[in-house]
């Protein structure tokens, strides 16, 4: 299949992109470059530098190749930013899409996969999250990362393009931007290969759902043949707390490092995890890889990087 992935030069989709290619997929990876890397573009896949905000540019881009199935990837990812700046956040994953989706009712394009939030789909409620809670996002990245669920479904009824959205727990893995606001796997082994100490953010008791990033790849893989239509949790149902990471960190990368606090970030939910059972039971799709594993894995990369 001939498929377009938005957002390929980054750390999920760079993935996504190199099984894409594995399985004999003609790959297009269109991509601005804005947080991803040229190092993460697979050579098998033709790469075109385009800002999916200018709708001349990813319009003409869709026409030209006409891809069977667009898989998003690229949007404004950071939370506390589009709490600062919600028309940039609106621009990228509201007006993006909007661009991209045009152009796919032209070119008759025959499915959608968009990477949501699942994080930050449900606002504060009792955990795990599964699909049938209201949705109900607590910050600008939530509410467009909604939106584009809604107007994919728009696009579905209106002009019959089947999509899956999926709403990703938190991923790590390598290629992860360490720079990033969230993100701690990446953030605290970054800290520790250069020698400085992470500082957690409050008393780190905050749980997260850590996903690795293989079983992510395996749900877009999987999405791709299936019927199908509407939005499904990836996620591990378990949770960890910013501290347990810390600790698995430091032994993973052998490093003796002493637990640093800071402030606490205003506004953060104190505890998320997914329900994963709907996935499984559509998809087929578990977690395969345990955090103490995934974590391995990521710091075994590092060691390999330096
Ligand atoms: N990392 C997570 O834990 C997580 C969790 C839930 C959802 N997601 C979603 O998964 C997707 C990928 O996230 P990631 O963690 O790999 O982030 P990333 O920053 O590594 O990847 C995003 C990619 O999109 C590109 N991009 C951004 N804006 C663009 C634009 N206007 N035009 C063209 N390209 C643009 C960037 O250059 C980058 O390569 C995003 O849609 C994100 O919202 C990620």
């Amino acid at each position: 299949m001939k498929i377009i992935v938005t957002g390929g030069a980054g750390f999920i989709a760079s993935h996504v992109v190199d099984r894409y290619v594995e399985l004999g997929h003609e790959v297009i990876v269109a991509d601005n470059l804005s947080s991803g890397v040229e190092q993460n573009l697979n050579p098998k896949a033709r790469f075109v530098k385009v800002d999916i905000t200018d709708k001349e540019a990813i319009q003409s881009l869709i026409r030209t190749e006409k891809p069977e199935v667009i898989n998003h990837h690229a949007a404004h990812i950071q939370v506390g930013n589009s709490v600062r700046d919600p028309q940039f956040d609106a621009q990228n994953n509201i007006i993006g899409l909007l661009n991209i989706m045009q152009a796919a009712v032209e070119v008759g394009t025959k499915k959608v996969i968009m990477a949501s939030t699942g994080g930050a789909m449900y606002g504060n409620k009792p955990v795990p999250f599964d699909e049938t809670m209201k949705e109900e996002p607590l910050s600008p990245y939530g509410v467009s990362k909604r939106s584009g669920e809604l107007y994919l479904n728009y696009y579905f009824e209106q002009y019959k393009i089947p999509y899956t959205c999926l709403r990703y727990a938190n991923v790590y893995g390598p290629r992860q931007n360490p720079h990033g606001e969230s993100g701690v796997v990446a953030i605290f082994m970054d800290m520790i290969q250069a020698g400085k100490a992470p500082v957690i953010n409050g008393d780190g008791t905050h749980t997260r759902d850590y996903v690795y990033v293989s079983d992510v790849v395996r749900a877009n893989e999987l999405a791709l043949s299936s019927d199908f239509v509407g939005a499904l949790n990836i996620g591990t149902g378990v949770q960890i707390s910013t501290n347990e990471v810390f600790r698995k960190v430091v032994a993973a990368m052998q490093a003796n490092i002493p637990e640093e606090h800071g402030p606490e970030r205003p506004g953060e939910q104190t505890e998320s995890c997914l329900s994963y059972q709907k996935a499984k039971e559509i998809l087929g799709w578990e977690p395969t890889v345990a955090v103490d594993e995934g974590i391995q894995r990521v710091a075994e990369w590092y060691r390999q990087q330096s």
